[in-house]
């Protein structure tokens, strides 16, 4: 394993354990509300602080983009982003659906990326150009051709429903009626790691952050599968806007998109 993947996967665990341990003691969460249906706990932000102590003990001067700390300046060759617990609300809400992600950009290119399920103890990591794993053991993205049986996720405009509703609605209405069917899991990382171990054809969402889907979307591209946004360029951490699946569904996707 890549010294830097092991050292990403090291911090993982050990924020995996500090959320495992919050969420057996959900009565002291102490949660807030960062705008309408956002949330962050105490949880969120310790399991960021460990994750950072952690990769800074062999990593001092790398710099870091964490969901909950902002930002800390280093050399910018090495840019860690960091979403401590992707997946607050099902966690607060007890649904034991949820991940860390952890990503490393190197010459902002991705170079390391992992999501871990504290719950099912399910460690997907990547390295850029050494595959995709899933506890170990290689995965591929699953090899649909077509929207027809095929098993989809997106999520709803929850931060911003008047802005966004009608456009999601449209899309979904397009999609629906020639896809298998849709699932809204409430974790984007673990949406593209279900991508990426072929659990899913494809998903898409608008309005993600770097720290959602960086990880993710080096183990889909790791796995044989293509990230997109909605026009189909290939720079969604820019954008946030979001498509990915097997090789031949983005297309697919992007066309039934518009109709
Ligand atoms: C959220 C989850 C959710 C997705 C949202 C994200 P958070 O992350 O990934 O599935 O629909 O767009 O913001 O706030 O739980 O880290
Ligand atoms: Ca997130
Ligand atoms: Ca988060």
């Amino acid at each position: 394993m890549h010294a830097m993947l092991n050292i990403a996967v090291r911090a993982a665990r050990v924020a995996g354990n500090i959320i495992a341990q919050g969420f057996e003691h959900r009565d002291d969460l102490m949660t807030e509300s960062k705008s309408e249906n956002d949330y962050v706990t105490r949880v969120d932000k310790e399991a960021e602080q460990a994750i950072i102590n952690k990769i800074q003990q062999s990593y001092p001067n790398h710099s870091f983009v964490g969901e909950e700390g902002g930002v800390i300046e280093g050399d910018d060759d090495f840019k860690w982003i960091i979403d401590p617990l992707d997946g607050t609300t099902n966690f607060v809400r007890g649904v034991p659906h949820f991940a860390v992600s952890i990503a490393l950009m190197h010459k902002g290119r991705l170079d390391q990326g992992v999501v871990f399920d504290p719950i099912r103890n399910e460690l997907f990591t990547a390295s850029r150009g050494a595959s995709a794993q899933l506890n170990g053991y290689r995965i591929r993205c699953s090899n649909a051709k077509e929207l027809r049986g095929s098993l989809l996720a997106t999520a709803f405009p929850f931060k911003n429903k008047e802005k966004e509703l009608q456009e999601s609605m449209q899309l979904f209405s397009r999609v629906y009626p020639q896809c298998g069917d849709i699932r809204r899991s409430g974790s984007a990382s673990l949406d593209m790691a279900y991508v990426a171990a072929g659990r899913l054809d494809g998903y898409w969402e608008k309005g993600l952050k770097p720290w959602d889907m960086a990880a993710g979307a080096l183990l889909i591209q790791e796995a044989g599968g293509l990230v997109t946004d909605f026009k189909g360029g290939h720079e969604p951490m820019k954008t946030g806007s979001l498509v990915c699946g097997s090789t031949k569904l983005v297309p697919a996707l992007l066309k039934t998109f518009k109709g």
